[in-house]
């Protein structure tokens, strides 16, 4: 065993204690990124390159504030994003959906298909899209300036990675409601991961206190931005485009019935997340609807 696995392993017991969802992993995450090395690597830093440093990250998780603000790094898909106070971490539960819509996106017989992330965040959503269909046009609308703030320091950063993304993902400053009305009937793909909380539900300190409440709250039944952004997603879609929104995991048949009491929408459908939970709903537009 050398110094540093031995602190990781004191770390995860204070981690456990104070409730941490996964302690050794993120023990040993926080020694990574202290030690700039990768997770796997941890028995290779030498006992005289101990950094202390990682006792005082250990104080703060201990604290419950979140991993990935202590690192500053989030990933989602392929990507490592720039994450810290003031947007929302982007979770695992939204790269399925995101992994459905570059299926989609895939499949379509259009050359460069539009798509629209609405309250893209970080930006998460629209980077993976622009790194997986270098082909597409990416909106991302966001109202919040901080969490805007956060989307532009990650569009700039895969810019100089990744050239092709350059122009081809446009950030917006704009409210759900009114969103892009020049894109009107043209939009291939609709993509959310809106608020979708009951305003008083319980959630964990790493939510409640870190991720902004503009992220999380929606209403007394948690769906007032999932029927913003299907009313806005049938207004922007053109016949037979697609939309993909995202909810909580006792929301499904709720969020199913958003769409299917609406007018205009086919094939409408649940799916589940990696843990089985129904996670996101899927719909086409036909054109017809009011
Ligand atoms: C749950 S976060 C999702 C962020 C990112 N898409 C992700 O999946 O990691 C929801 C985002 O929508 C933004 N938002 C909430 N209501 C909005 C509205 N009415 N108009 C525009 N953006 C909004 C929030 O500021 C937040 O950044």
């Amino acid at each position: 065993m050398s110094l540093l696995l031995d602190e990781v392993a004191l770390a995860a017991a204070r981690l456990a204690e104070a409730g941490v969802e996964s302690p050794r992993a993120d023990a040993e995450l926080i020694a990574a990124s202290v030690h700039h090395v990768r997770r796997g690597e941890l028995h290779l830093v030498k006992d005289g390159d101990f950094d202390a440093r990682f006792w005082a990250d250990v104080a703060r998780r201990a604290a419950r504030e979140p991993l990935q603000h202590i690192t500053g790094r989030a990933h989602f898909r392929y990507l490592e994003l720039d994450v810290g106070p003031g947007v929302f971490v982007p979770r695992p539960e939204t790269e399925v959906m995101t992994g459905w819509a570059i299926a989609r996106l895939g499949e379509m017989d259009v050359a460069e298909p539009e798509v629209t992330d609405l309250g893209t965040g970080s930006g998460a959503i629209a980077l993976a899209i622009a790194q997986e269909v270098p082909r597409a046009c990416l909106h991302a609308v966001e109202a919040d300036p901080l969490a805007r703030a956060w989307a532009e320091r990650n569009v700039s950063k895969y810019a100089e990675s990744l050239p092709y993304t350059a122009g081809r993902i446009m950030l917006h400053a704009a409210d759900f409601a009114g969103a892009l009305a020049d894109l009107d009937g043209t939009v291939d793909l609709v993509i959310s991961n809106p608020p979708y909380i009951p305003v008083g539900a319980y959630v964990d300190p790493e939510v409640s206190e870190y991720d902004p409440p503009a992220a999380l709250w929606s209403g007394t039944d948690g769906l007032d931005a999932i029927r913003i952004v299907e009313r806005t997603a049938r207004r922007l879609l053109r016949p037979g485009g697609l939309v993909a929104v995202e909810h909580g995991a006792p929301q499904g048949a709720a969020v199913y019935w958003v769409f299917t009491e609406e007018s205009g929408w086919r094939d409408t459908r649940n799916h589940k997340d990696l843990a089985g939970r129904d996670r996101f709903v899927t719909a086409t537009w036909s054109g017809e609807g009011a």
